[in-house]
């Protein structure tokens, strides 16, 4: 490629996250984990494994902190990380704008910080690197157009035309959140206006550089995607990793069955179970008289007794007790309790945060 600068790595893990309430008022949402993994991590890994290790993450203010203690400088990953605090979030194309010190001329990789992509991007990088376009787009189906960034494509396959959230959709490719760009995205991002939501837009700085006979190239994902912004997404995420475990069971087993892809952290003790994988069990967690069915993920020093969960998400510290039915389909927040009070009277109480969601049988 013309360009001699290597590729750099710009991951957003800024936003507002507020579909995924109330678990962001008080956390990440690209620290949620996904088998375990905070989700943040894959994007991380995926660039070191394309061989990008200078990466910058955008951060916000009010969640900032609490990246930068989960990443620390980027070693545990073998890359360079350099945080970069975005004080609104003003749109993906006002994070690029963010980070033009730390980006320089560099052509590179931007990633969601709340995307997972299955093949990894290394396909795409080299591409990116052999063809030289000013951009490279990922896109892939979806049954919903109206719910996505849309891309509609000339009679000979060239990039015509990107619509945010389109009523009327012409295309069924939507935008996947990872993009390839050289340094001509900054210059477009400062000529594009807010949208009517008041945000910069990536896809407008995209059309600005299909408006100015840019080269934009797209390419069809291979394998899954996920955007892990709300909560059905997430629990998808968390069974598609969670299908490509391998069984390591460090933990004690007492008088329990654990049946195919299970992986049970060091210090976790199992009494009385019955677990069924695909799923994962942090280190330190209580598990006692207990289901844990498939596509279930249990926190670190979780706590599960009397009681079934399954296609579910604990976070570390959470617990689950003396439950009548099942627990399905759930996200449970740190440290948060989850148990039936005593037989009568047959009420219920609760202590449940903004915006949470309980739905009973
Ligand atoms: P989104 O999920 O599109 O936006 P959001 O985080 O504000 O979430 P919600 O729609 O639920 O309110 O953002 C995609 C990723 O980009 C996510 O990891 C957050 C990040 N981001 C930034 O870093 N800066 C920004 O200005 C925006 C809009 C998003």
């Amino acid at each position: 490629m013309t360009d001699a600068s290597p590729l750099k790595g710009l991951i957003l893990s800024g936003g507002k996250g507020t579909r995924l309430r109330p678990i962001t008022y008080t956390s990440a949402k690209q620290l949620v984990p996904v088998a375990n993994t905070p989700v943040l991590f894959f994007g991380i890994r995926s660039m070191v494994e394309a061989g990008i290790t200078e990466i910058g993450i955008i951060i916000a203010p009010e969640t900032g902190g609490e990246i930068r203690d989960a990443v620390g400088d980027g070693s545990q990953f073998g890359a360079k990380v350099t945080f970069i605090e975005q004080d609104s979030p003003a749109g993906l194309a006002h994070a690029v704008l963010t980070a033009e010190r730390f980006l320089g001329d560099s052509p590179f990789v931007m990633y969601l910080g709340d995307n997972l992509l299955q093949g990894g991007i290394k396909g795409l990088v080299d591409r990116f690197q052999r063809d030289d376009p000013s951009a490279l787009i990922l896109v892939t189906r979806v049954d919903d157009p109206q719910s996505f960034g849309i891309v509609e494509f000339g009679p000979d396959g060239s990039v015509n035309r990107l619509v945010e959230k389109p009523k009327e959709p012409k295309s069924d490719l939507a935008l996947v959140g990872v993009y390839l760009f050289k340094a001509a995205i900054h210059d477009a991002a400062r000529a594009i206006e807010p949208s009517p939501r008041g945000e910069l837009e990536i896809t407008d700085a995209i059309q600005h550089l299909v408006n100015t006979g840019q080269t934009v190239l797209s390419e069809r994902v291979e394998g899954w995607w996920k955007d892990t912004g709300k909560l059905a997404d997430m629990l998808e995420a968390n069974r598609l990793v969670l299908d490509t475990l391998h069984r390591s069971i460090k933990g004690e087993l007492v008088d329990s069955e654990v049946e195919g892809r299970v992986v049970v952290g060091e210090g976790a003790v199992l009494e009385r179970c019955s677990v069924r994988g695909p799923a994962v069990i942090g280190e330190g967690a209580r598990i006692s008289d207990a289901y844990i069915g498939p596509y279930t993920a249990v926190g670190v020093g979780c706590t599960v007794d009397h009681a079934e969960v399954e296609y579910s998400i604990l976070l570390d510290g959470s617990s689950v007790s003396h439950m009548d039915h099942r627990v399905e389909g759930s996200l449970i927040g740190r440290d948060a309790k989850v148990e039936r009070g005593p037989r009568m009277p047959k009420a219920i109480r609760l202590l449940i945060g903004d915006s949470s969601h309980v739905r009973l049988p």
